[in-house]
C-alpha cells in the first residue's frame, strides 16, 4: 500500500451510518460522537479489530474499555444487571453512565477489549449519531475517547480528524460534545455503588437512586480500576492548578468572573456554571495549549460535575 489514506469526517445520514456499519462489520475504526467525548468505535466482539484500536490509540496496556450498547436489553445479554445496577440503568440510560458488571456467560465481547476480566463495563449513550449506528450495528461496539492514548479527548470531529485521521477509516460529524466530560463509572457488583471514575453524570444523582456510595479513589493503596494511570488528559503545556491568578509567562483557564487583565486567557464559565465548564474544558486545554508553554487554572469548586473536572485536570498536571 501506498501512504496511508486520510480518514473522511462525514455527516451522520442513513447512507453514511450504513456506510460505517460495513466498515465496522469488517473490522474498522469508526469514530463516532457521543454525548461526553468523541469516540473511537470497533467491533466489541472482534479482537482483531480491538487490537487494531489499541494499536491505533497507542495505548501503553490494555485497559479494559467500554462496551456501548443500544439498549437495557442488550446490556443485559452481555452483563448481569443486579436491581440496583437497573435501576441506575432505567434511571440514567441513554447517558453519560459506566456500569461495571458480572459478564454473562453469553457475553460476546472479546477478551482483550475485556483485558481478561469477567466483569464488562457497560453503557447506552444518548448522542443521536452514536444510537443510530448502534442500532444498524446491532451488537456492542467498544469505544475509547478517539484521541492518542494520554492526550485530550476530543469534544468534535475536528479535533479527532487532527489526531487521528491517518490511522482510522472514517469519522461521523456530530457536532460539539454536549457534556465534554467522559462518563462516570460506577462498579455496580457489590451492596454499594463503587466509583471508579467521576464523570459527567454527578455522584449525587447517582446515590438519590442507590446509597451509599464507596469512593475507593480517595484511598491510594486501592486503585479498582485498571488503567486509572496517573497522567492522562495531558497537554504539552505545564499546568499549574487552584492559581487565583497567573503568573508572568502563564496563560490563564479562569472560572467565573475575574477581573479584567491582560494575561491571554479563556474562560470555563463566565457565570460559574459547572456543566458549562465540563463541557469547554478539553477544547480550551486544547486551544491554550496550542499557543502557550504553561497554563494556570483558576480554582474549581469539589462540588457536582466539580468533582470530574478536578480529576481530569489533576491527571493532566501530573507530570509522572
Ligand atoms: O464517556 C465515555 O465513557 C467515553 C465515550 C467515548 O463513551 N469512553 C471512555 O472509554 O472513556 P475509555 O475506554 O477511555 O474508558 C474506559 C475506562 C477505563 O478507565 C477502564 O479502566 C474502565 O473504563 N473499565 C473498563 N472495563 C472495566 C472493568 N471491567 N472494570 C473496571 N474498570 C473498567
Ligand atoms: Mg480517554
Amino acid at each position: 500500500m501506498g501512504a496511508r489514506m486520510t480518514a473522511p469526517i462525514l455527516p451522520p445520514t442513513d447512507r453514511n451510518i450504513d456506510r460505517a456499519v460495513e466498515l465496522l462489520r469488517s473490522g474498522g475504526l469508526v469514530a463516532m460522537p457521543t454525548e461526553t467525548v468523541y469516540g473511537l468505535a470497533t467491533n466489541a466482539a472482534d479482537a482483531r479489530a480491538v487490537a487494531r484500536l489499541y494499536q491505533a490509540k497507542g495505548r501503553p496496556r490494555f485497559n479494559p474499555l467500554i462496551a456501548h450498547v443500544a439498549d437495557i436489553a442488550m446490556a443485559c445479554q452481555q452483563g448481569n444487571l443486579s436491581a440496583n445496577a437497573r435501576a441506575l440503568a432505567e434511571q440514567f440510560w441513554p447517558g453519560p453512565l459506566t456500569l461495571v458488571v458480572d459478564a454473562n456467560p453469553t457475553c460476546t465481547i472479546s477478551d482483550l477489549a475485556r483485558a481478561g476480566l469477567d466483569s464488562v463495563a457497560i453503557r447506552v449513550p444518548a448522542h443521536p449519531v452514536a444510537q443510530a449506528l448502534l442500532g444498524k450495528f446491532g451488537a456492542p461496539l467498544v469505544a475509547p475517547s478517539a484521541n492518542p492514548s494520554g492526550q485530550i479527548s476530543p469534544t468534535s470531529a475536528e479535533h479527532v480528524a487532527g489526531d487521528m485521521s491517518d490511522r482510522i477509516d472514517l469519522i461521523l460529524e456530530g457536532g460539539t460534545c454536549a457534556a465534554g466530560i467522559e462518563s462516570t463509572i460506577i462498579n455496580a457488583r457489590g451492596e454499594h455503588p463503587c466509583l471508579l471514575r467521576p464523570g459527567s453524570l454527578a455522584v449525587d444523582q447517582i446515590t438519590a437512586i442507590w446509597p451509599g456510595l464507596i469512593r475507593p479513589l480517595l484511598d491510594p493503596c486501592a486503585p479498582q480500576s485498571p488503567g486509572q494511570l496517573l497522567r492522562h488528559y495531558a497537554p504539552s503545556a505545564k499546568l499549574r492548578l487552584n492559581a487565583d491568578a497567573p503568573n508572568e509567562n502563564e496563560a490563564y483557564l479562569a472560572f467565573g468572573l475575574r477581573p479584567a487583565c491582560e494575561t491571554p486567557h479563556l474562560n470555563l464559565s463566565l457565570t460559574g456554571d459547572l456543566a458549562e465548564a465540563a463541557s469547554n474544558l478539553f477544547a480550551m486545554l486544547r486551544a491554550l495549549d496550542q499557543q502557550h508553554d504553561a497554563i494556570a487554572v483558576a480554582p474549581i469548586p469539589m462540588t457536582g460535575l466539580g468533582d470530574a473536572i478536578n480529576d481530569r485536570l489533576s491527571r493532566a498536571a501530573n507530570l509522572d
